[in-house]
């Protein structure tokens, strides 16, 4: 008989082995006016180059396939055993969170962050912790929170650079300070740093956290600054030893990857400041506009967008969801209601889009804004 769902099954009201916010992103975002999906508008195969000659079926993969270990290991400036290649940033963090702590373990997790970490972490078992990057001081990391946050049992403290939802960034001498502050406990810092490749895109490249210390775990993909994200093309860089702790655990998932994702994906490195150009040429035109919209409305208020590629503006008047219901339903555009980062107040506005999709979206947003229902 099939087993139903027991009450002890969800964790703050949430199903455990579930999330909420990628059901609601797989059926309910998709718009004419997509301002709700965050990564730069997908780059065309057509567009890429690559000839039937460049891919195979299947090759030799196991503990990673050399020539996309190797370009991955120049990108990150590391050795080739420090790099695990993983099915996007989302395997990546899945991996790190596995390797590093197990049921019962004390995890550090920002608060709003990508919820997917959150469900993760809960789906392991792990003791989830939360500490505040505060509205009101534009989501920046008070380093001294997670000071504060640190007990003896913390394993891993989990931080997004730049931060989803709001782009913060946060600066290498506050890494350092949480970084020392994990050290001091033996743990380690997971620093999901997928949307720092939008810096690397407008030529502005920060150094990873991966560079300051050993406690440093980083990952990242291809997937949100360059539009691949069917490549699945993610990474984690570590210490050899927690590398290798994370390939064998794969071992239990997939075992491996698509091997002609992973051809792909080494053409795609290598032709990779083309595909940013292209990138580059969205996010500039999108943050001039998005950031001359912010700027005009009484109603909103949100830190201007600078080098990042989503932005949560806090609705001063009136109810997020209503807006967000106005917006679907009569304007044919979607953002991402706040309520899947616990900031009800709030909403995420994507700039990565086709600079028409985002004037179309923003215009409508324009619209319903000044709209009651
Ligand atoms: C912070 C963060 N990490 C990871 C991901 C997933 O990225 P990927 O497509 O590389 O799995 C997302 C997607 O929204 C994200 O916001």
């Amino acid at each position: 008989m099939m087993q139903t769902r027991s009450p002890r099954d969800r964790v703050d009201g949430v199903p455990r082995g579930a999330s909420e916010y990628m059901e609601w992103a797989k059926t309910r975002s998709h718009a004419r006016f997509n301002l709700a999906s965050s990564g730069v508008a997908a780059f065309p195969l057509a567009d890429l180059g690559a000839r039937i000659e460049d891919l195979e079926i299947c090759g030799d993969s196991g503990y990673g396939y050399g020539p996309l270990q190797e370009r991955l290991a120049r990108k990150a400036g590391v050795d080739p055993g420090r790099v695990v290649h993983a099915i996007g940033t989302s395997m990546a963090n899945f991996l790190v969170l596995a390797a590093t702590a197990g049921p019962g373990d004390e995890v550090l997790i920002e608060e709003p962050t990508y919820s997917l970490l959150v469900d993760a972490a809960r789906w392991l078992r792990l003791d989830v912790r939360r500490f505040p990057r505060r509205a009101d001081e534009g989501f920046r990391l008070d380093p001294r929170e997670v000071e504060r946050a640190v007990t003896p049992r913390t394993r891993l403290v989990v931080l997004t650079n730049l931060h989803n939802p709001s782009s913060a960034f946060i600066p290498p001498e506050d890494l350092r300070v949480v970084g020392d502050a994990a050290r001091s406990v033996g743990a380690r810092v997971l620093v999901d740093e997928v949307y720092l490749e939008s810096l690397a895109v407008l030529g502005r490249p920060s150094g990873s956290a991966v560079h300051l210390g050993p406690e440093f775990v980083v990952t990242s993909s291809l997937t949100k600054a360059y539009g691949l994200s069917g490549l699945r093309c993610g990474w984690a860089v570590a210490d050899p030893d927690l590398a290798r702790r994370m390939w064998r655990l794969n071992d239990l998932f997939g075992v491996n990857p698509a091997h002609p994702a992973e051809r792909l994906s080494v053409f795609a490195l290598d032709h990779l400041p083309r595909i940013a150009a292209r990138a580059r040429r969205n996010l500039e035109a999108n943050a001039d506009g998005a950031n001359a919209f912010l700027a005009a409305r009484p109603d909103l208020a949100c830190s201007p967008v600078d080098g990042g590629m989503i932005a949560f503006p806090r609705l001063l008047r009136g109810d997020v969801e209503a807006l967000c219901r106005r917006l679907r339903d009569r304007h044919e555009t979607t953002v991402v209601p706040g309520r899947f980062f616990g900031a009800p107040d709030h909403f995420r506005l994507a700039l990565g889009c086709a600079p028409e999709t985002l004037e179309g979206g923003l215009e409508r947003l324009a619209r319903a804004l000044d709209e009651t229902d």
